[in-house]
């Protein structure tokens, strides 16, 4: 099962995860840091990432990781308050530069394609006490952040993704309150965040492409969220829309503006201005995009950045209470298959990224693919044998295979999350999706490949997998 030449194989982190170093060189706090040094237990046992993995101060570790897997590409995301400690340009910290460009040069030097991202949830503090994503002057702010990394990394980089899971980020933060600033505003902030993620996307999609396209020939995406839904009754037609309309609410409610046409699905335009309605709210909880902002939206991603791990069965369950909440909104009941394995919130359904995959290429005009995460977790204390997930790697490569011979998908990089075990969000350091083991309690943070490490390398020597179909 040879994979097509030139095919992209990676691995990816993100800053607040791994870096550590939170304060370290004039690096301004993130709400990360804000967050979990205010504990009162939102993080599994008040965990940090003050030191995380370390990788501030031992990226040459991170490197050999990196050529021991022979990866042809490493994601990784930039912490934009190491690079500009109060989120704007107004001061400019060189010691972040630097630490970001040893990396970029480092790859480079070493075959590496870097992927770089330039928001992986660590919002500037600052910014935050602006009112962060819900205020519309965020979307200012990204742009003159995204613009310093095109024109400060750009010669070197060439694939950008702005924003990471902003889908799943808009719940998480400012709908449900479990991620920073902590605060929920159900049923209202998650549809407020979402409406300025889309335009700072756009905006700084926009700049690259009248600014550094010509000079720099580099792409511009973002990396959606998406799981795969499967009607739980699959000869029930509510079943059926109930699924369609769980892959409109968490997926194409960025995709489709982004790569077809500017603005939202009908479905969650429809379903929120209803229970909008019964709830006695003058307009729908979801904001409305002007002609002209649909325009500057519409087309604005260069290829395709999917991020899966999981898939869910789904059933039509009504909001009979009219509950105020973006989850309820959609109107369905969302659960696992009994019968498929369950990693924490993971379930192991590897053909669930075979069918995102090509509903991705049917829905959004075969586009260009890079899958940017993807991964399967362990509890702690994890074996170094994990022999196990590596099964689960090994029949996700195989669904890969078949999507791209079978059904042609165009699909080009994967990256497999993560290089390293992780400061995992409010889970902390209890869940590990390395490839390689980092030892938390160890102030070197040794790093130890995993058998999936090992396992990885061989698939990326031979560009494949041993076998036919
Ligand atoms: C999504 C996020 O982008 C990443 O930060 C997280 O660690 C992994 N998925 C696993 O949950």
């Amino acid at each position: 099962m040879a994979f097509p030449e030139g095919f992209g194989w990676g691995a990816s982190t993100a800053a607040y995860q791994v870096e550590g170093g939170w304060d370290a060189d004039g690096k301004g706090p993130s709400v990360w840091d804000t967050f979990t040094h205010q504990g009162g237990g939102r993080v599994f046992k008040n965990q940090t990432g003050d030191v995380a993995c370390g990788s501030y101060t031992l990226w040459e570790e991170d490197l050999k990781c990196i050529k021991q897997l022979g990866l042809t590409h490493y994601h990784f995301s930039l912490s934009w308050s190491r690079l500009l400690p109060d989120g704007t340009t107004g001061f400019i910290n060189q010691k972040g530069i630097d630490y970001y460009n040893k990396i970029i040069d480092d790859l480079l030097t070493n075959g590496v394609t870097p992927i770089v991202t330039l928001y992986h949830f660590d919002l500037p503090q600052a910014l935050e006490d602006q009112g962060g994503w819900l205020s519309e002057a965020i979307i200012e702010s990204f742009d003159e952040y995204a613009q310093f990394c095109f024109s400060t990394f750009g010669d070197r980089v060439k694939q950008w993704i702005t924003i990471n899971e902003p889908n799943l980020f808009a719940l998480l933060t400012y709908d449900l309150g479990v991620f920073p600033p902590g605060v929920p505003h159900h049923g209202t902030g998650g549809y407020q965040a979402t409406h300025n993620l889309i335009k700072a996307h756009a905006r700084s999609w926009h700049s690259y492409d009248s600014l550094f396209r010509k000079g720099q020939k580099g792409m511009v995406s973002l990396a959606l969220f998406a799981g795969w839904v499967e009607p739980a009754d699959p000869n029930s037609a509510s079943d059926q829309e109930a699924a369609q309309r769980a892959m409109a609410f968490h997926l194409d409610i960025f995709a489709k503006p982004i790569f077809i046409d500017g603005d939202y699905p009908e479905v969650v335009k429809s379903q929120v201005a209803s229970m909008s309605k019964k709830q006695g709210y003058p307009s729908s909880r979801l904001p409305e995009f002007t002609e002209e902002e649909k325009r500057m939206i519409k087309g604005t991603a260069d290829f395709f950045a999917v991020q899966y791990y999981s898939s869910r069965l789904v059933k039509y369950r009504e909001n009979d209470k009219g509950e105020l909440s973006f989850l309820r909104d959609v109107e369905v009941e969302v659960f696992p298959d009994p019968s498929w394995i369950k990693l924490d919130w993971v379930c192991v359904v590897p053909w669930g990224l075979r069918k995102l995959l090509n509903y991705i290429k049917d829905t959004y005009n075969n586009p260009v693919i890079y899958i940017t995460e993807n991964g399967f977790p362990q509890g702690d204390p994890a074996s170094l044998d994990d022999t196990q997930r590596w099964e689960y790697f090994r029949q996700t490569f195989q669904e890969l295979f078949k999507a791209i011979q079978l059904d042609k998908i165009n699909l080009k990089v994967y990256c497999a999350w993560s290089l390293l075990d992780n400061f995992e969000w409010t889970q902390g350091y209890s869940i590990r999706f390395g490839l390689f083991h980092v030892d938390f309690d160890n102030p070197t943070r040794p790093r130890v490949p995993y058998t999936s490490a090992k396992e990885y390398a061989k698939i990326i020597r031979n560009n494949g997998l041993e076998g036919h179909l």
